[in-house]
């Protein structure tokens, strides 16, 4: 493992699934195997690029690579991209498999620890809409290839997919995200204290919260607030709820689609959402989008993290952060990291003028010895750094 990278172990709490040692051993042999294919592999292809495709290129058209399609009809050939990739996608499937086993294996008893009886007096609360249509965006592919997406329920009060989550995560991550996995969370709450220090939200909500990760921070930066987490995903839901209540936060989760929520308008003071929209259809962010203008109040404040937009990237960059699109399910990856916000934001009926875009440095980074700017595939390949969005009601 490189130097660079500093690893944090997951901290355990008590609805977490608890694997036997050879499953624990597995479940790190895949983190470490991640880290090692991008500290040590992926730099790679750069070379094979720069080296080997690049300059055959320019010999054949007297000019270099314009874009991501152009590097890419060529890398795509490349035996060692080719190797890299089916390594990076192999990991992909052993991390969800490792993660499935020690939840599978136990899973009544997770469920049963999960499940908060009714009259249980709690900090926060869970409301479940049994009759929630899942979009097709996520039912027609199992996203960056977990098996049964978020959504799927193999038993009743099924939080399985939660529990291979939470610990998936760290793994993916390779262990950058914190030890509560909280990272992107505590990143935009960074941002927010360093440009809007005055900011003392009354209503918070989370779009696309997952198991709350990143929904926690916000309830430990802001105590007085109301935070809530929504989320299509029942099981995500049922996790994260038990979850928050184990580490003493009093969140609201609730079963809604982003693109139409039953708020009322003007409700919020702050929305978030954390890699929730390039996972969505491009109709989806344009309806995500103009239900935040219709739930922030007057002077409220929108703000999306997601990894870095191609724009500013050189095409090879730009190519290896794709690699998603191409190989992990995610069909809305491209799309989504090219889309014109400007445009976004007005059709949403922002004022484009109150809009801001900017990279921000992991929370964590900051913190520690600097990451290595490598772009990478997935969720959590941004070098370090997150892209946030956001528009001013
Ligand atoms: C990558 S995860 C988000 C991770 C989480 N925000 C965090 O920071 O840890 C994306 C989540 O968005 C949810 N999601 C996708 N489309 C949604 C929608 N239209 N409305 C609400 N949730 C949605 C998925 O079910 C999934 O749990």
């Amino acid at each position: 493992m490189s130097a660079e990278n500093q690893v944090h172990p997951q901290t355990k709490h008590a609805v977490m699934a608890t694997p036997t040692h050879d499953e624990f051993s597995r479940q790190e042999f895949v983190r470490s195997y991640k880290n090692y294919l991008v500290q040590n592999v992926h730099s790679g292809n750069q070379t094979r690029y720069e080296k080997i495709i690049k300059p055959k290129f320019e010999k054949t058209h007297n000019r270099a690579p314009k874009d991501r399609f152009e590097v890419g009809k060529e890398m795509v050939h490349d035996p060692y991209y080719q190797m890299f990739s089916s390594l990076l996608r192999t990991s992909q499937e052993m991390m969800w498999s490792s993660c499935q086993v020690p939840v599978n294996r136990d899973l009544e008893n997770l469920n049963e620890k999960i499940k908060i009886p009714k009259g249980t007096k709690t900090l926060g609360s869970l409301k479940l809409d049994t009759k929630l249509k899942i979009p097709r965006y996520h039912t027609a592919v199992d996203i960056h290839c977990q098996p049964g997406g978020y959504h799927s329920e193999v038993t009743e009060d099924d939080a399985s997919a939660g529990l291979v989550y939470d610990r998936a995560v760290h793994i993916y991550a390779m262990g950058q995200l914190g030890p509560y996995n909280d990272d992107i969370g505590a990143s935009i709450l960074l941002w927010l204290k360093n440009n809007h220090p005055t900011m003392a939200p009354r209503k918070i909500l989370d779009m696309g919260c997952s198991v709350g990760h990143s929904t926690v921070p916000y309830a430990q930066a802001f105590p007085d607030a109301e935070v809530h987490g929504i989320d299509v995903a029942a099981p995500m839901l049922r996790y994260a709820h038990a979850r928050a209540e184990e580490l003493g936060e009093k969140v609201h989760f609730s079963q809604q689609n982003a693109e139409q929520t039953n708020f009322k308008s003007g409700t919020f003071d702050l929305i978030v959402s954390h890699i929730l929209l390039h996972e969505t259809s491009q109709k989806a962010i344009h309806n995500i989008v103009k239900e935040c203008h219709r739930l922030l109040k007057p002077g409220g404040l929108m703000v999306h993290g997601e990894t870095p937009p191609y724009k500013n990237m050189g095409p090879f960059d730009a190519f290896m952060l794709d690699w998603d699109t191409r190989n992990n399910n995610e069909p809305f990856w491209a799309r989504s990291h090219e889309i014109d916000l400007e445009k976004l934001s007005k059709k949403g009926g922002f004022d484009p003028k109150n809009q801001f875009e900017t990279l921000i440095p992991s929370a964590l980074q900051v913190a520690e010895a600097k990451r290595s700017k490598v772009f990478q595939g997935g969720d959590f390949g941004g070098g370090g750094l997150w892209f946030i969005y956001g528009n001013m009601r």
